[in-house]
């Protein structure tokens, strides 16, 4: 696994057998990420890629609560692959795809994107809590594929921690040198 990947289950939660990961922050920031999307997907039908899966918790909670739109998972981690897949499984849910393997870093993602064999009516592209823990080779060929593959109308939708004017607006600089530390001690890196 990449150094700057987020392993979830070494936080102390349990991995259920079948491979599903549980993320304590899906629990604190699901709804209010859910009510944008929700917004901007009301009365459209379609796909969305979501970008850096990570547990497939996310993924599961937008196909239960709009169910119009088809979803497509994606992660580079196997575990995080694996657990996606379980989710799915777990969740019963027809609106949701099998996971794709997307590696951001490169800027083409993966053949489904382009081969015909993958989300073709593209609405929006979600991502969250990836670009701030990953090089930023990452961001870059998240905005590329982003670019490509996203029609005029469409939208990128990023979640996580950003400055602005040099200062971070969403959590106090302590808390965000505290997470560092947290991810060091744990052999990985938040910018
Ligand atoms: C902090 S987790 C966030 C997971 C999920 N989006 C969430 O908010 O719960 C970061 C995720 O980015 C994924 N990731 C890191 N580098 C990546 C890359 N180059 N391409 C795709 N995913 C990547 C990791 O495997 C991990 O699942």
């Amino acid at each position: 696994m990449a150094e700057y990947v987020v392993e979830f289950g070494r936080d102390g939660r349990p991995i259920e057998a079948d491979g599903r990961l549980d993320a304590a922050a899906f629990h604190r920031n699901h709804q209010a990420i859910r009510a944008v999307l929700q917004q901007f997907l009301a009365g459209k039908s379609g796909d969305v890629v979501e970008a850096g899966s990570g547990t497939g918790q996310h993924v599961v909670d937008f196909a239960r609560h709009i169910p119009e739109v088809t979803w497509w998972p994606s992660d580079l981690s196997e575990q995080h692959l694996k657990s996606i897949s379980a989710w799915r499984a777990h969740a019963g849910l027809a609106n949701i795809r099998s996971p794709l393997r997307i590696d951001l870093s490169n800027p083409e993602w993966c053949a489904e994107m382009h081969n015909g064999s993958g989300p073709t009516n593209l609405l929006a592209v979600f991502c969250a809590n990836v670009i701030h823990i990953a090089p930023w080779r990452v961001a870059e060929g998240l905005f590329a594929g982003a670019g490509r593959y996203l029609r005029t109308e469409a939208r990128l939708f990023l979640y996580g921690p950003f400055k602005r004017g040099g200062k971070h607006t969403a959590v106090p600089l302590w808390a965000v040198q505290a997470r560092r530390q947290a991810y060091r001690a744990q052999q990985c890196s938040v910018r």
